[in-house]
């Protein structure tokens, strides 16, 4: 039985019992900053666990999981992977043990005929109940329930003890025993012995404390049901395989490496081979999911990953860059539960062909690297210092530890393995602390008051009658600028990459010039200058914003809006927003892309941006929670900055996102939009810089002016006014 069958059996068995079936999360997780990787199939539940209700109370999925704790092990077993897909079924406060584990059962012996003799279970060694259902419900013999500790059985394995925090609870496992002739052959083997023997296939997990920071565990509002399966493995086992790299979820990638190494194909498999067609997936899926190689967090994961496949591939004999190649491979086996990939695997391709390129580049030149880095050593060796240059060099550049040390030895330069594995210890410790991603740090220094939050009203009013709560010096100018604050306000402050509005405050014949605004704690703070007058607490005014300005912002705000959906059509869906810049004369967009864009590309895109305008879509804006944006389909990239309600802006069928800035009502007050310049920000990430409606007329204005110019001094004019 394939794994798409394994997959479709799962989710209906599961549609058929009430459940709804929810697409796969990113591997990017989201308002989690607890984990660098979706893990596994809970994660994105984490809220429902802790007692929200989303409007359903049974779930199931496939969710595509990385995990690097084992990235070590990856082909050396047969059943670990850094990339893999787990089968869930979940319960917010439904049901729980009794039905958890009759339908997993149920599951394994009726719907995929398992045989009950090749199965064992685990349970949790305080856990009565479990242990009961399994033995009376379920009627297993008591030879074939293990009860096992807090590192077996309790999920996330030693919470109790060690975290982290958040959902956990006790769980019961279900093994299949591939029989007394594989693993350590002993007669008291049993799911506790990790020789091979007994292969773990599905978790069941009673989720039902919540750990907190000072390691007690707090019983969750509701009982819940966390269950995982790991589909590579239950693939091997129904395709009657030890191996989890024999079932066709890699054979073809295997295969296709064999083939690059010698086209007669006859290399007999072996733990690289595993090990790369592992990698590949990891990597496919990283920058599916818009993590791109890079030198920090997520993507520096994924450039390791790559690095090391890399080298396999040179043990293998393969020196040229390869690993783009699988790219085909992979979107072809993950075809049905990813189309997209296969329309995604071109630009996959390329983004890893980069990467080869460039490493194995470094590693052609690392002779000359190793001369400038350990110059100073040939005469007077410092074992240690080598021995920290030896980890930056592994570190930063990927250089393998046998490459370097071969090289120092024939130099004769001594090195310190100790203070590599110490620098390597501590960037270990350093990258575990860093990994805990927090939100916002922002160092503002607090306003220091006491008043009502401001209210704003600017989505709707462009003036409104206000009370001045507070007005403040600003320290650093000794000259008229203030920063007041009022009660309610018009004046959009500056976030989101869309600045700050600009207007007037006027009481009477009192006049304060707002130059900019800004969100200080949640104050709405006005910072500008007493033009006539003066202003005291308590004043009324009217706070009246510049509406021109506001329109020109607001026209960039949307054109933004308009160029995502506009890159997306031409460049594909990998193409994710990274950060924008909204002013009154232009707007800047920087977005995920592998490569610069041709004219053609650029020209493509402008066609596709101004095709949308004509199209004369009304743009609305409203509120609703999270879940139910993300059920409307709406682009989201900084998710971690958004709360429970978020604002959805939609124009007509063209774009959907997750957005709180200010936008026209109608997309045809742009105008147009012109592209005036593309460039590179960092590795894997492009920048846009447009203009629109009379800002776009006078560029276009001022380039024809050059080019008559241009035209005149040919033709010996020099001059054209
Ligand atoms: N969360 C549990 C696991 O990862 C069950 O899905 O094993």
């Amino acid at each position: 039985m394939t794994a798409d069958i394994l997959r479709e059996k799962f989710l209906a068995f599961f549609q058929a019992r009430n459940h709804k079936i929810i697409e796969s999360d990113s591997l990017v997780p989201k308002d989690d900053p607890t984990v660098l990787f979706t893990p596994a199939g809970m994660n994105q539940f984490k809220k429902e666990f802790m007692g929200q209700d989303y409007g359903f109370k049974r779930a199931a999925t496939a969710q595509r999981c990385l995990r690097t704790d084992d990235l070590e092990k990856v082909g050396k077993t047969s059943s670990h992977h850094t990339f893999f897909e787990m089968l869930g079924n979940f319960s917010f406060g439904d049901y729980f043990k009794e039905e958890a584990i009759s339908w997993a059962w149920e599951f394994l012996t009726s719907e995929l005929n398992l045989s009950q003799d090749k199965l064992m279970v685990s349970v949790y060694k305080e856990d009565t109940e479990a242990y009961k259902i399994w033995k009376e419900k379920i009627g297993l013999p008591v030879g074939k329930i293990v009860k096992l500790g807090d590192k077996d059985n309790f999920w996330p394995a030693e919470a109790k003890t060690k975290g982290p925090n958040g959902p956990c609870g006790p769980c019961s496992e279900i093994f299949y025993d591939f029989g007394p002739d594989v693993g350590c052959k002993e007669k008291a083997c049993d799911p506790s012995c990790s020789c091979g023997r007994f292969v773990e296939i599905w978790n069941l997990v009673f989720t039902q404390f919540n750990r907190k920071d000072d390691g007690s565990l707090e019983p969750l509002p509701n009982k819940n049901i966390d269950t995982g399966m790991g589909l590579e493995r239950l693939a091997a086992i129904m395709q009657g395989k030890q191996n989890n790299f024999q079932t066709e979820l890699f054979g073809p990638i295997i295969k296709e490496i064999i083939r690059g190494q010698s086209p007669s194909g006859t290399v007999p498999e072996n733990k690289l081979l595993y090990a790369i067609a592992d990698h590949i997936r990891a990597v496919v899926f990283s920058i599916y999911d818009g993590i791109l190689p890079s030198n920090e967090g997520r993507g520096y994961v994924v450039r390791k990953i790559i690095r090391k496949s890399i080298l396999h591939l040179n043990c293998l004999g393969i020196k040229d860059p390869f690993l783009y190649r699988l790219v085909a491979v992979v979107a072809q086996i993950m075809h049905k539960p990813y189309p997209e990939l296969t329309k995604r695997q071109e630009e996959i391709a390329q983004r890893i062909l980069i990467e080869e390129k460039n490493f194995i580049h470094t590693l052609s030149s690392s002779e000359e690297l190793f001369e400038n880095k350990f110059a100073g050593f040939i005469q007077k060796p410092n074992p240690e210092t080598v021995g920290n240059i030896v980890f930056l060099l592994h570190d930063t550049y990927g250089i393998p530890l046998e490459l370097t040390r071969q090289w120092l030895d024939k130099q004769k330069i001594s090195f310190s393995l100790k203070a590599f594995q110490q620098a390597m210890e501590e960037q270990k410790a350093r990258s575990k602390s860093g990994s805990a991603m927090k939100g916002d740090v922002f160092g503002a220094k607090g306003l220091e008051i006491k008043v009502k939050e401001s209210k704003f009203v600017g989505y709707k009013e462009n003036s409104t009658e206000a009370i001045i709560l507070a007005i403040l010096k600003d320290e650093s100018e000794i000259n008229l600028v203030r920063r007041i604050v009022l009660d309610r306000t018009p004046f959009y402050a500056e976030s989101g990459g869309q600045v700050g509005d600009a207007g007037k405050l006027i009481s009477g014949k009192n006049v304060f010039e707002v130059l900019d605004t800004r969100k200080i704690d949640n104050y709405i703070v006005h910072i500008g200058k007493i033009r006539l007058g003066v202003f005291k607490e308590g004043d009324s005014v009217t706070a009246q914003i510049n509406i021109e300005r506001r329109l020109n912002i607001a026209r960039n705000h949307t054109a933004t809006h308009i160029l995502q959906a506009a890159l997306r059509e031409v460049l594909g869906n990998h193409v994710q927003q990274q950060g924008s810049l909204v002013s009154e004369e232009k707007f800047r967009f920087d977005f995920t892309h592998f490569k610069g864009l041709s004219k053609q590309e650029i020209s493509k895109v402008e066609e596709v941006a101004n095709s949308y305008i004509n199209k004369n879509q009304v743009v609305s804006c409203k509120e609703m929670t999270f879940k139910e944006a993300k059920k409307a389909g709406a682009l989201a990239f900084f998710e971690e900055k958004y709360g429970e309600n978020v604002r959805v802006v939609a124009i007509g069928d063209i774009s959907k996102e997750l957005c709180g800035g200010t936008h026209i009502d109608n997309i045809s007050k742009i105008g147009l939009i012109k592209i005036i310049s593309e460039g590179s920000v960092a590795s894997g990430i492009r920048r846009i810089e447009g203009v629109t409606a009379g800002f776009a007329e006078q560029f276009i204005k001022d380039q024809e002016q050059k080019v008559i110019q241009e035209a005149a001094k040919l033709c010996g004019f020099w001059q054209i006014s």
